[in-house]
């Protein structure tokens, strides 16, 4: 008798494990519209932050618990009242609000971090769970460094955690040491050694040996009810457990697990895209799932067989992750109706103005470019997605660069409608373009700490794409900017983090 597949729930921290990675922090419009996409998705739980920590991440998480209509939003905190209090008080106006709390449980985290006996760590996470439960009735528990723990602990642990009202708990890999056999064992043991009741059994695993998604695959088919992971695998060190591999995986080789997820894969590839854009930071090209040579057959024999019959070389289609098998190429003949509908594939949800905007500088490029493909897309959409008030807007730009001579660069900005101008020297044109703009921008520390450029598109005539980071004091902003010409990228995606700066 066929049994229906058990159901694995998805517990996405792109916000919060994946955000506080280096590199990847994102300001509160970028973590809604990461939300948007994680909605769009069907994750079960998205953790959106950790309340406790900032200002500005208590403020992201109340926004998204109440912009986030059916998965259920979560905020970490450590087990102690102040950060459980302020866990409930950021999430309490959401659909459906989860506290996550979590202590250590390892001897060495035991006795090196929290310098705490395992008698009053229990102590702790009972009571905690307890004090959680009071406020919000659905309460996560996480035994941080469980795979290094003591097993006796940890079924008490568990089993005292459960009666103190956490409807899940989780057994992390937090220090990505395990391995599929042990990381296995370790969950069937639990659930041969501890009655559960109705509690889901968590997993999350980080990458350190590049056995994020292989653990977390064991553990599922160990009885894992619920999977912790990120977009792209992003994350702490080498990252999380990657949701696009564990959903693929699960979705392909169902029959394989017993297990379904409820992910609507078809948004894999925009939600990617998104992170990427939000955060800089880029996947690999042979990235499983959403690298860019994911599905591409290059050599002669897969292109024959693909063409045969593409179940020769392809286990799962590009459509089935979000990508169109034919990518419509756009062109200057192209409409405003083709190209906002790719758009609409492509996963942006614009408004009017942005769609018009876009539109005007689609044409600016087609005119340069013979075609116009998705990243060129995606790489003027990162330049007008951030909403924000224009205080500076560049005009115009002059540079003289030459090996023999210091470069120098002239600039023009417009600032809150005032037109400005100032030369600066610099070590190449771009660092004196930098230079001119400070001396407009009327902010007096501002350090570029990240500056990245790349090809969005291959050929001679590609787009550049450039993101910057700049602090200005304690605040720091991403811009982005892309231009078939590097230099005027450049100068977008500082004047962009500049608006940011000022905005936020
Ligand atoms: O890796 C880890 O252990 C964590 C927990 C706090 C859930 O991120
Ligand atoms: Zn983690």
């Amino acid at each position: 008798m066929n049994q229906s597949p058990r159901r694995i729930y998805v517990f996405d921290t792109t916000l919060r494990d994946g955000e506080q990675s280096p590199g990847c922090t994102m300001n509160l419009k970028d973590k809604l519209l990461v939300a948007e996409h994680l909605e769009a998705l069907r994750v079960d739980v998205i953790e959106a932050g950790f309340a406790a920590a900032s200002r500005g991440d208590f403020e992201s998480v109340s926004a998204i618990a109440r912009q986030v209509k059916h998965a259920s939003v979560a905020s970490l905190c450590r087990a102690l009242t102040k950060d459980i209090d302020a866990a409930w008080e950021a999430v309490q106006g959401a659909a459906h609000p989860r506290i996550h709390t979590f202590i250590a449980t390892s001897p060495i985290h035991m006795e090196y971090k929290l310098k705490m006996a395992p008698e009053r760590v229990y102590e702790q996470a009972i009571a905690m769970v307890q004090y959680a439960r009071n406020k919000c009735a659905d309460v996560e528990f996480s035994l941080e460094d469980a795979s290094r723990s003591e097993r006796p602990f940890i079924y008490r642990m568990v089993e005292g955690v459960i009666r103190a009202g956490a409807r899940t708990v989780n057994i992390p890999d937090t220090v990505g040491y395990s391995i599929p056999s042990e990381y296995a064992q370790l969950i069937a043991d639990i659930r041969a050694h501890v009655d559960l009741g109705d509690a889901r059994l968590a997993v999350h695993c980080h990458n350190d040996l590049g056995l994020a998604v292989a653990n977390t695959l064991a553990a599922v088919a160990a009885g894992a009810d619920q999977v912790e992971c990120t977009l792209n695998g992003i994350g702490e060190r080498a990252g999380n457990a990657a949701l696009e591999e564990i959903a693929m995986a699960l979705a392909t080789r169902r029959e394989a697990f017993g297990a379904t997820t409820n992910i609507d894969t078809s948004k894999i590839y925009a939600a990617s895209r998104c992170v990427v854009q939000v955060t800089g930071s880029r996947v690999q090209a042979n990235k499983a799932i959403v690298g860019e040579n994911a599905f591409a057959h290059e050599s002669g024999i897969h292109q024959h067989g693909v063409l045969a019959n593409p179940l020769t070389y392809e286990i799962m289609t590009p459509e089935s992750v979000g990508l169109p098998r034919n990518q419509m190429v756009l062109g200057k003949h192209s409409g405003r109706h083709a190209f906002e509908s790719r758009l609409n594939e492509l996963g942006f949800n614009l408004n009017k103005e942005q769609i018009d905007d876009l539109f005007a500088k689609f044409k600016n490029l087609a005119d340069r470019k013979k075609t116009v493909g998705d990243t060129d897309i995606e790489a003027l959409v990162g330049d007008v997605r951030v909403p924000i008030e224009e205080q500076f807007k560049l005009l115009q730009f002059n540079v003289l660069a030459s090996n023999a001579v210091t470069p120098m660069s002239t600039v023009r900005l417009s600032v809150k409608g005032k037109t400005v101008e100032q030369v600066a020297a610099g070590d190449g044109p771009i660092n004196a373009s930098f230079a001119a703009i400070n001396k407009m921008c009327g902010m007096k520390n501002l350090i570029l700490e990240s500056f990245t450029i790349n090809a969005a598109t291959s050929g001679a005539d590609a787009l550049g794409s450039v993101d910057v980071r700049v602090r200005n004091n304690d605040r720091v902003a991403r811009g982005h900017g892309s231009s078939t010409d590097v230099i005027e990228a450049s100068l977008l995606a500082y004047v962009q983090a500049l608006n940011v700066l000022c905005s936020e």
